[in-house]
């Protein structure tokens, strides 16, 4: 089992060190787990010229998964584009067809207080956000800001879906929802937009295929109304990339932090990237406060969804759970009463809480 573990940035090399511990552990009960680094965002820029070395890439092309950090930084942001550290993380996505990326959205029952939403708002709450990921108006073309002939500069990107591309992503979530509670909410703008009419009519034409699975529709508007007003309505949510990106920092909110959320982005053939859903929050990097949690819960996902170790990912799951009830806490979980720890300590008690 041949890990790429790509750090990257920020807060993205203290969590991720927390997993790749996590990982080891599990590794001493008999798993061989082949795992190499590779350097990924500014600090790939920073040694090499460019956020995506061809090393890395290659790496990441040789792995059976890979399991990423965080990519960014306040001093990258005016680099050109195509140099911009979140240009990594884009192409890998885009050179492996990381098309279906999940998001779950699941409340800890130790959490509820660290929520700001009411007990009986987000009590049980169990969803998985299901985001396309290699399409969209992120690499729809044309693009660009072009000077145009009554001088003013445009901005331009284009929104852009195939039938094929919006297909895939409908399958793979009706095959979700139908092992889970065989519900699927897709959220589109196609009031507006025709290619969200385009997505809808293919939503709706491959949901003829699983009649035992429930099919909605919202338009992302009332979509993110409906997230807070009553999360537990939705089993699996559907969208497209830009609006996924959006609702799910929003759904975030509802398990506490984001420093909780882990993300899988899987191609056809299965392969895996693992990454926590927070980016690099460069504020607080090297401070040792981080949550590690969400890096540690992407492992999980990746013991689970790639390799099919469903016992170990249960394990480490567990493991989490346990340390959340025990009352230890990140600053951002943090509540009156519970026990401050830092990333460092996070990770060793989650090794330690392992079953
Ligand atoms: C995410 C992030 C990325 C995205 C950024 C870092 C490019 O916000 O994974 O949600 O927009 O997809
Ligand atoms: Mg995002």
């Amino acid at each position: 089992m041949k890990i790429a573990v790509l750090p990257g940035d920020g807060i993205g090399p203290e969590v991720t060190r927390q997993a790749v511990k996590v990982l080891k552990s599990i590794a001493r009960r008999g798993h061989a787990f082949d795992m190499q680094e590779a350097l990924i965002g500014g600090c790939a820029y920073d040694a090499a010229g460019h956020p995506l070395p061809a090393e890395t890439l290659s790496l990441a092309r040789e792995a059976d998964s890979i399991l990423f950090g965080a990519e960014g930084g306040f001093h990258y942001e005016s680099l050109p584009r195509g140099l911009r550290p979140g240009d990594a993380l884009l192409t890998l996505r885009r050179e492996l067809d990381l098309f279906a990326n999940f998001r779950p959205i699941v409340s800890a029952p130790a959490l509820i207080e660290a929520s700001n939403f009411k007990r009986e708002v987000v009590e049980g709450l169990d969803l998985v956000l299901l985001r396309e990921l290699t399409s969209d108006l992120y690499f729809g073309e044309p693009r660009g800001i072009e000077k145009a002939l009554d001088g003013e500069r445009y901005g331009i990107n284009t929104m852009r879906y195939s039938e094929s591309e919006i297909r895939r992503i409908a399958h793979v979530a009706f095959r979700t929802a139908r092992e889970r509670r065989r519900k699927v909410c897709s959220v589109d703008k196609a009031n507006v937009l025709e290619t969200m009419e385009l997505w809808r009519e293919i939503m709706t034409e491959t949901g003829q295929e699983y009649p035992d699975v429930e099919l909605t529709h919202l338009y992302i508007d009332a979509a993110a109304m409906e997230l807070i007003r009553n999360p537990r309505q939705f089993d699996v949510i559907v969208t497209a990339n830009l609006f996924g990106d959006i609702l799910s920092d929003e759904a975030s909110m509802l398990v506490g932090s984001i420093g909780m959320l882990p993300s899988a982005s899987l191609s056809a053939d299965g392969k895996g990237l693992y990454e926590p859903v927070h980016g690099c929050a460069p504020d607080i990097a090297g401070k040792d406060i981080a949550n590690p949690l969400a890096a540690i819960l992407s492992a999980a996902m990746m013991l689970r969804q790639s390799f099919k170790l469903d016992e170990e990912a249960a394990r480490i799951e567990k493991a989490v759970d346990t340390v959340l009830r025990d009352g230890a806490r990140t600053a951002d979980i943090f509540w009156p009463g519970c026990v401050l720890v830092g990333t460092e300590e996070m990770g060793d008690r989650v090794v330690a809480a392992l079953p």
